[in-house]
C-alpha cells in the first residue's frame, strides 16, 4: 500500500488512487484501475502529464537542468568517460570494470561489418536521398538479415541484437554519407576506437591512409555521449510502443529513427545550423528574434526550448564548452559561432524567452562543431540516431524484461459522428 493517496470524485463516486514514489523526481498517480472503476479515461495529448512506464535508466530534472544516466551526471560522463563506457552503463546499470569494458568494446568492434548483401540497398536510393531516409530503410532492412537473434523472449538474443545495432549504426551512417558523395564505402577497421572507426569510414578513402585526429575523435565521442539517451522522449517512446507488440528489434529501431527525423526532435540540429547560416551576421539577429516571438509567423528559434528543460539543457552546456576548443584546434574561424553566441545572449535577455523559460538545447551548438569536423547538415540527425541507438535498445530491453509489460494501447476522446445508417450512393 502506498503512503500517499489521490482522491477523485466522479459521477457521485469517491475513489482513491495510490501515489507512487520513484527514487527521485515527481510522484505518479497510479490510475491503472481508473477505466475499470469509472468508465472514464484521462486526456493528455502530447503526454505532458503522463508517465508511460517505469524506468531505471535516465533521470531528468528539467527545472534544475539535470540529466543523469543510471545516476551519473551527464557533465561528468562527458568529461571523464567514453561512449563505449556510457553504452555499457546504460545497458547494464553499472560502470564496467576494465575487463568488462575491454570485453564489451571487443564485442561491439566485432559486429561492425554489414552483411554484404545489405550494401545493395543503398544503390536503390537516389544519390540526393536524405541520410535519414536511407537510415530508416537500411536499419529496417537489418530485420531481414539477422534471424538468429530475434527471439525477443530470450535475453541472450536481445543482447546480441542490441550489440549488433550499436555496432552497425556507425557503418550504416557512414555508408549513407559515402553514397551521397559518390565515394566508395569504407569497411570498418577493428584496430580503431568506435568513434575513430566511424570517422575513418566517413572521411577516409581507399586511396589514402586516414589518420584519426584525436581532438576530433574526443569531440565526436563526447557528442555521442550527450546524445546517448534522454528518458521517454518521442523517438524512445516510439521504439517502446513499436516493441510492445513484440515486433522485430531492428524494425523497432527503424521506427525510432523515423520519429527522430522530425524538426521538433532530432531534426532540430540540422535546422538550427541552417537557421544560424541564414541569419549570417549578428546585425540580423533582432529581426529573427522578432519573428520567433510573432504568433502569426511559424518561425521558431531552432535549438531553443524543450518540453522538459525549463533551464539550460545540461547537454548544451557540455557542447557549448567544447566549441571554442574544437574550432581552435582545427584552425577554423566560423562566423556562425559568433552569431550563435550573440543570438543566445539576446534571447536569454528577452522577456519572451525569459517568461517562457526557453533556453538553448543540445542542438543549438552541436551543428557548429559537426560542421567544423566536416559533416554536411543533412548528416547531423543521422549522427544523433547513431548515438541514440544505445538508449533505444537499452529502453527496449528494459521494457521487454519487465514482467508487467503490456502492448501500448492509448485510448481517445472521440469527437466524430455517432452511429448513423449507411446511405446508398444514388441517394447521396
Ligand atoms: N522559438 C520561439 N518560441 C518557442 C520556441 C522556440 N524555439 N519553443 C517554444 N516556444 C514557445 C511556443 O510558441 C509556446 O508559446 P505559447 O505558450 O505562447 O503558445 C511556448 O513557447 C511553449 O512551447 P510549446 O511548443 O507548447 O512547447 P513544447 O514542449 O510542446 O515544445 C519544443 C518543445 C522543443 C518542440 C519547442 O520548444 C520547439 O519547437 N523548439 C524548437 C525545435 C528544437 O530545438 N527542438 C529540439 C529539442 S531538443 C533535442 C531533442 O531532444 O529532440
Amino acid at each position: 500500500m502506498a503512503d500517499k493517496l489521490a482522491k477523485l470524485d466522479l459521477g457521485g463516486k469517491s475513489l482513491e488512487y495510490n501515489v507512487l514514489e520513484g527514487s527521485t523526481g515527481p510522484d505518479v498517480i497510479d490510475i491503472r484501475k481508473l477505466y475499470a472503476q469509472t468508465g472514464a479515461f484521462t486526456f493528455d495529448p502530447g503526454f505532458t502529464s503522463t508517465a508511460s512506464c517505469e524506468s531505471a535508466l535516465t533521470y531528468i530534472d528539467g527545472d534544475e537542468g539535470v540529466l543523469l544516466h543510471r545516476g551519473y551526471p551527464i557533465g561528468q560522463l562527458a568529461e571523464n568517460s567514453s561512449f563505449m563506457e556510457v553504452s555499457y552503463l546504460l545497458l547494464n546499470g553499472e560502470l564496467p570494470s576494465k575487463d568488462d569494458l575491454d570485453d564489451f568494446t571487443y564485442t561491439i568492434t566485432r559486429h561492425t561489418m554489414l552483411h554484404e548483401q545489405l550494401m545493395t540497398f543503398y544503390r536503390g536510393f537516389r544519390r540526393d536521398a536524405h541520410p535519414m531516409a536511407i537510415m530508416c530503410g537500411v536499419v529496417g532492412a537489418l530485420s531481414a538479415f539477422y534471424h538468429d537473434s530475434t527471439d525477443i523472449s530470450d535475453p541472450e538474443h536481445r543482447k546480441i541484437s542490441s550489440h549488433r545495432l550499436i555496432a552497425k549504426m556507425p557503418t550504416i551512417a557512414a555508408m549513407a554519407y559515402k553514397y551521397s558523395v559518390g565515394q566508395p564505402f569504407v569497411y570498418p577497421d577493428n584496430n580503431l576506437s568506435y568513434t575513430g572507426n566511424f570517422l575513418r569510414m566517413t572521411f577516409g578513402v581507399p586511396a589514402e591512409e586516414y589518420v584519426v585526429n584525436p581532438i576530433v575523435e574526443k569531440a565526436m565521442d563526447q557528442i555521442f555521449i550527450v546524445h546517448a539517451d534522454h528518458e521517454q522522449n518521442a523517438s524512445t517512446s516510439t521504439v517502446r510502443l513499436a516493441g510492445s507488440s513484440g515486433a522485430n528489434p531492428f524494425a523497432c529501431i527503424a521506427a525510432g529513427i523515423a520519429c527522430l527525423w522530425g524538426p521538433a526532435h532530432g531534426g532540430a540540429n540540422e535546422a538550427a545550423l541552417n537557421m544560424l547560416r541564414e541569419i549570417g551576421t549578428p546585425d540580423r539577429i533582432p529581426h529573427y528574434i522578432e519573428r520567433a516571438k510573432d504568433k502569426n509567423d511559424p518561425f521558431r528559434l531552432m535549438g531553443f526550448g524543450h518540453r522538459v528543460y525549463k533551464n539550460y539543457d545540461p547537454r548544451a552546456t557540455v557542447i557549448q564548452g567544447m566549441v571554442r576548443d574544437v574550432l581552435g584546434s582545427l584552425g577554423i574561424n566560423d562566423p556562425v559561432f559568433e552569431v550563435a553566441l550573440q543570438l543566445e545572449e539576446m534571447a536569454l535577455n528577452d522577456p519572451y524567452f525569459i517568461e517562457k523559460k526557453l533556453f538553448p538545447n543540445v542542438d543549438f551548438y552541436s551543428g557548429v562543431i559537426l560542421s567544423a569536423i566536416g559533416f554536411p547538415t543533412t548528416m547531423f540527425t543521422a549522427l544523433f540516431a547513431l548515438a541514440r541507438t544505445v538508449g533505444w535498445v537499452a529502453q527496449w530491453n528494459e521494457m521487454i524484461s519487465d514482467p508487467g509489460q503490456k502492448i501500448g494501447r492509448p485510448r481517445q476522446l472521440y469527437t466524430g459522428p455517432t452511429q448513423r445508417d449507411y446511405i446508398p450512393l444514388d441517394r447521396r
